[in-house]
C-alpha cells in the first residue's frame, strides 16, 4: 500500500446533499432544442436535470448543504476550520463563494476559499482538504462541489445543453476515531494542453465582458463532445484502476464507486475496465445530469442516504473534466 507521511487520517463524518425544485425533463428540452428524449437517454443516460431559479445563485445551493452537514453532525459554524467550495460557477468572479458560505453559517473561526478543476474539483478539493487534517493542522474542514451549470447553457448549442444540471453536495473531514477509516491514497492529474476542448473563454481577463463576448455567445461552455467523451472514457478508466492497483487491491474489493456522472457510458465503460458488478457501481446521471463539480457528492450523499456503505467498506470516488483535469480518491468508510 502507498503510504503517505500523515500523523492523522481524514475521515468523512457527514455526507449532504441539495437538488433544487424545478425538474428540467428531456421532453422540456424538446421545447427548446431540436433533439428528442430517445436521443439524449440512449446517448447519455440522462432522463431529467434540476435548475436552480433564475435569480438564485450557487451559494444558496452550497449554504443549504453546509447548514445540513452542521445539522447531521450535530456541530455549529464554530466548529469548521476551513471550507472549500469547488466551483466553476461561483457567485461572482471574487469573493468566493466558500467566504459567502463561511458568513452563512457562522463559521467565524474557518477560513474559506474556492477550488477551480470543473467536473475534477471535488476530488481535487476532497484530497486537498485532507492534508490539512492529515497533517494535524485542523480538526474539521467542509469540501463542497457545487455548480449553477444552467447559468452558462447555450440552448442553442443542442450537443451541449442536454447534458447538465444544477445542484450541490459535501461532506465534513475530521481525524478519524479508529486511525484506519479515512482516506488512504489518491492520484491527481492535470494537462493544459487542450484548453480549446472545453471551456468557458468569456468573463476572464482574456475575453473581459463587452457587447462583442456576449453577441459571440463567449459566456457560455464550449466543448468537443466526441475528443472530451474520449478523453474521459480513457482517463476515468485509468486512474481508477491505477490507484486501486497501487494498493494492491483489485474491484471485486470495493464497495462503491462513485464516479463523476458526465455519461452512463463513460461510466460503463470504467467499471468494465474495473470488472465492478454493478450494483457497486453509484449511477443517479438519470436524475442529476452533469452538475460538474456537485455530480461525485451528491451522488455520494445519496449512496450514504440508501445504506449502501458501511463500517470498513472501501470506497473510490474519481472525476475527470475540463482543464483537463482527472483524479480518483479512494477511501475506507468509517462508522
Ligand atoms: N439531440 C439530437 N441530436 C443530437 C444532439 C441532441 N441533443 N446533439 C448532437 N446530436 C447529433 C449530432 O448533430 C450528430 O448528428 P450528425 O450525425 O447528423 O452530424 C449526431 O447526433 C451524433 O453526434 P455525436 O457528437 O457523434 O454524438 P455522440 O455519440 O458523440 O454523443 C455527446 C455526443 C453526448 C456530447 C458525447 O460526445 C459526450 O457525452 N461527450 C462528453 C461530453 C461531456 O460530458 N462533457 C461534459 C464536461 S466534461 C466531463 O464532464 C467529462
Amino acid at each position: 500500500m502507498a503510504e503517505r507521511e500523515k500523523r492523522y487520517r481524514a475521515a468523512i463524518t457527514a455526507t449532504e446533499h441539495f437538488l433544487p425544485e424545478r425538474v428540467v425533463t428531456n421532453a422540456d428540452l424538446e421545447k427548446l432544442v431540436d433533439t428528442s428524449d430517445e436521443w439524449i437517454r440512449t446517448r447519455t443516460g440522462i432522463s431529467e436535470r434540476r435548475f436552480l431559479a433564475e435569480d438564485e445563485p450557487t451559494s444558496k445551493m452550497a449554504i443549504a448543504v453546509a447548514e445540513g452537514l452542521l445539522q447531521r453532525r450535530g456541530l455549529t459554524g464554530d466548529d469548521i476550520d476551513l471550507i472549500i467550495v469547488a466551483t466553476i460557477t461561483p457567485d461572482m468572479v471574487f469573493p468566493a463563494t466558500a467566504c459567502l458560505v463561511q458568513n452563512a453559517i457562522g463559521a467565524s473561526r474557518a477560513w474559506a476559499y474556492d477550488l477551480s478543476a470543473a467536473c475534477s474539483g471535488f476530488v481535487f478539493a476532497i484530497a486537498t482538504g485532507a492534508q490539512f487534517i492529515e497533517s494535524g493542522a485542523h480538526r474539521r474542514v467542509m469540501v463542497i462541489g457545487a455548480d449553477k451549470m444552467s447559468t452558462v447553457l447555450d440552448f442553442e448549442d443542442r450537443a451541449t445543453c442536454v447534458l447538465f444540471g444544477d445542484g450541490a453536495g459535501g461532506v465534513i473531514l475530521e481525524r478519524s476515531e479508529d486511525g484506519e477509516s479515512g482516506l488512504i491514497d489518491f492520484e491527481l492529474y492535470s494537462d493544459g494542453s487542450n484548453v480549446e476542448c472545453l471551456n468557458i473563454k468569456g468573463g476572464g481577463s482574456l475575453h473581459p465582458p463587452s457587447h462583442e463576448t456576449v453577441d459571440g455567445r463567449l459566456h457560455y461552455i464550449r466543448q468537443e463532445g466526441s475528443v472530451v467523451f474520449k478523453f474521459a472514457v480513457v482517463k476515468m478508466a485509468e486512474v481508477s484502476v491505477s490507484l486501486i492497483e497501487r494498493n494492491g487491491l483489485t474491484g471485486a474489493d470495493l464497495k462503491l464507486f462513485v464516479p463523476h456522472q458526465a455519461n452512463r457510458r463513460i461510466i460503463d465503460a470504467a467499471a468494465q475496465r474495473m470488472d465492478l458488478a454493478p450494483e457497486k457501481v453509484m449511477i443517479n446521471i438519470d436524475h442529476c445530469a452533469n452538475t460538474t463539480a456537485a455530480t461525485i457528492p451528491i451522488a455520494l450523499s445519496e449512496a450514504v442516504n440508501e445504506g449502501r456503505l458501511q463500517a470498513g467498506d472501501l470506497l473510490l470516488m474519481t472525476g475527470v473534466g475540463g482543464g483537463l483535469t482527472w483524479g480518483s480518491a479512494l477511501f475506507r468508510w468509517g462508522n
